[in-house]
């Protein structure tokens, strides 16, 4: 994506093949810092500490990741054994978001199924490079079957603005390229529908604030970022058209698992009549659970992310603050599920569906 006229995407492999490197996501909106990996341990920190983060890029992570232990094997030849190991060890770095698993199982095999050490370095590139191509061209296209509802509402409103609230940031910086519920947004810019959207702050770590906000203005995108709970009000007073998240891990029967607090946005659309839509790729489909509330694994952070807050000063100086007292315990739920029937459709690679099992499988009868 364009950033001051400089094309960027998240990640890359460094020209010599030996590193990746990322775009520290902590220090946006006020710094953009690139951060070396050089290793899995520093692939896994990245995850945790959340340099990356959004489920796409997870999972283009990872698959980086598994390159990373390929190129880092001990020398000779690399044994199954290291890299089953090595394979779990990254597949546990986050919980939630399924693409993380996705790309390491989709990868894994095929390393395992190559000859020599060449080869398997050879493959881990390959498939890594083309996990990251798959994502942005789902993207693109999430963003060509989202503009019809956007244009729909625009067409209804006689041309006046469409608002539209997002949560978190499932923009390009969560993907590779045009983000998944942002990508819809760029089609509509691009194709000269007004647009307005809502940005929740998202806390704690205010991805919304600090990352939607940021890749919007960067695209000349109109946006105000509100509190966290200020939708429902909105809402009730006709200003939201439209509410487009992302999602870390969606099963096949609709039920979805995004950012803390999209749950409460869901229910305050539902009892205000307005859509709510969840764009994703096929990764973020979990093809084995069926009750989200009752299987999809909930990450707990440290609650230090609630104690504090970072921003910057009058001086200039990005700092970190504690808000509550200081012996205050804090409690840290990153994720939540809004079940599929709060789910008005969700926007995919290959077309809008409903939020329901024989919808998702109409549209992915090869997956199982
Ligand atoms: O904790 P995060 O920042 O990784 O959470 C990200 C989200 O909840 C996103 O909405 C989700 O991953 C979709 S990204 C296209």
């Amino acid at each position: 994506m364009q950033v001051d006229g400089k094309e960027m995407r998240p990640i890359w492999p460094s020209e010599d093949m030996k590193t990746v490197q990322v775009i520290d996501q902590r220090q946006l909106p006020h710094e953009l810092v690139v951060a070396d990996l050089k290793n899995l341990d520093d692939i896994i920190e990245a995850i945790q500490e959340m340099y990356v983060r959004g489920a796409p890029l997870i999972g283009a992570t990872a698959a980086w990741g598994v390159y990373l232990i390929v190129t880092t094997a001990p020398e000779g030849e690399i044994s199954n054994e290291y890299l089953n190991r090595e394979c779990d060890r990254l597949k546990a770095a986050r919980p939630t978001a399924v693409n993380l698993a996705w790309a390491v199982d989709r990868i894994r095999p095929k390393i395992l199924a190559a000859e020599n050490r060449e080869a398997k370095i050879e493959t881990a590139r390959r498939e890594a490079e083309a996990i990251v191509e798959f994502e942005a061209d789902n993207c693109r296209r999430i963003g060509e079957h989202g503009l019809p509802l956007i244009r729909e509402i625009s067409e209804r409103k006689n041309g006046s603005t469409v608002h539209i609230l997002t949560h978190c940031n499932a923009g390009w910086l969560a993907c590779v390229e045009f983000g998944t519920a942002t990508a819809p947004m760029y089609a509509a810019h691009e194709a000269g529908i007004d647009i307005h959207i809502w940005v929740d702050e998202t806390r704690p770590l205010n991805q919304g604030a600090r990352l939607t906000a940021w890749e919007l203005g960067k695209a000349g995108i109109k946006h105000t970022v509100i509190t966290d709970n200020a939708g429902g009000h909105l809402m009730q007073h006709g200003l939201v058209d439209l509410v487009i998240t992302g999602t870390d891990r969606t099963t096949h029967t609709g039920d979805v698992a995004n950012k803390i607090g999209t749950y409460l946005k869901a229910l305050a659309a539902k009892d205000n009549g307005i859509p709510f839509y969840v764009a994703l790729p096929s990764s973020t489909f979990d093809w084995r659970m069926r009750d989200g509330v009752a299987e999809i694994p909930i990450e707990e952070r440290n609650p230090d992310e609630v104690r504090f807050i970072q921003g910057r000063d009058d001086s200039g100086a990005v700092r970190r603050v504690l808000v509550p007292p200081a012996d205050s315990p804090a409690g840290n739920y990153a994720f939540d599920v809004t079940p599929a029937r709060l789910v008005t459709g969700f926007i995919t690679e290959r077309g809008v569906c409903g939020a329901n099992e024989q919808d998702i499988r109409r549209l992915f009868p090869d997956e199982n």
